[in-house]
């Protein structure tokens, strides 16, 4: 893993920065600001940035509520930079994110992936998620479907 990468909890002083990084990687297809407020803004979110050099080089996020989902989280946002894919980052954030639901004393976690998103698909598999169900028509705007993915042991 290289010195420059380092993975820290999100503060306010980055949200813009994640808001940018969104835009650059989604388009017009990605969240509006206010849900990244609210995802910052959730007691029951963990939001993680990961840092190559000085340079904000992706994020992701984890929510657990202890009455919707008392056993498990869902993770969700994860996205590096196109310039700084293929380093591990994704990789760092995972394992941060995963630890954190380890230390909430959780054994499960879920999330949603685009059935063609192969990258994405190929990282959660090497954290032994597997594909439990699928959505059609999940991306209205896009129109494409969603798996669902589980990891029972994480
Ligand atoms: C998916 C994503 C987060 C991966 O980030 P990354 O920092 O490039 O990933 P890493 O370098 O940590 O790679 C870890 C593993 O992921 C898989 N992977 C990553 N990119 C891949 C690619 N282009 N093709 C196939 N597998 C890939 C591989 O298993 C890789 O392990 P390896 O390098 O030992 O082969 C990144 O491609 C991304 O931001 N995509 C756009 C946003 C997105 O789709 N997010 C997921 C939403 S569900």
């Amino acid at each position: 893993m290289s010195e420059k990468l380092r993975i820290i909890k999100m503060t306010e002083d980055e949200l813009d920065a994640v808001d940018v990084m969104e835009l650059e990687v989604y388009g017009d297809t990605a969240a509006p600001f206010e849900f990244l407020m609210d995802a910052f803004n959730d007691p029951n979110g963990y939001l993680y940035v990961a840092y190559w050099g000085d340079e904000i080089a992706g994020h992701c996020a984890m929510s657990h509520k202890t009455s919707a989902t008392p056993n498990y989280c869902n993770i969700g946002n994860l996205m590096v930079k196109k310039n700084f894919r293929r380093r591990g980052i994704g990789k760092l954030l995972m394992i941060k994110i995963l630890d954190k639901a380890k230390e909430l004393g959780l054994s499960r976690a879920t999330l949603k992936v685009a059935t063609e998103n192969f990258a994405a698909i190929d990282l959660y598999k090497s954290f032994g998620f597997q594909v439990e169900e699928l959505i059609k028509n999940f991306y209205a705007d896009e129109g494409g479907d969603a798996y669902i993915m589980w990891s029972y042991s994480i």
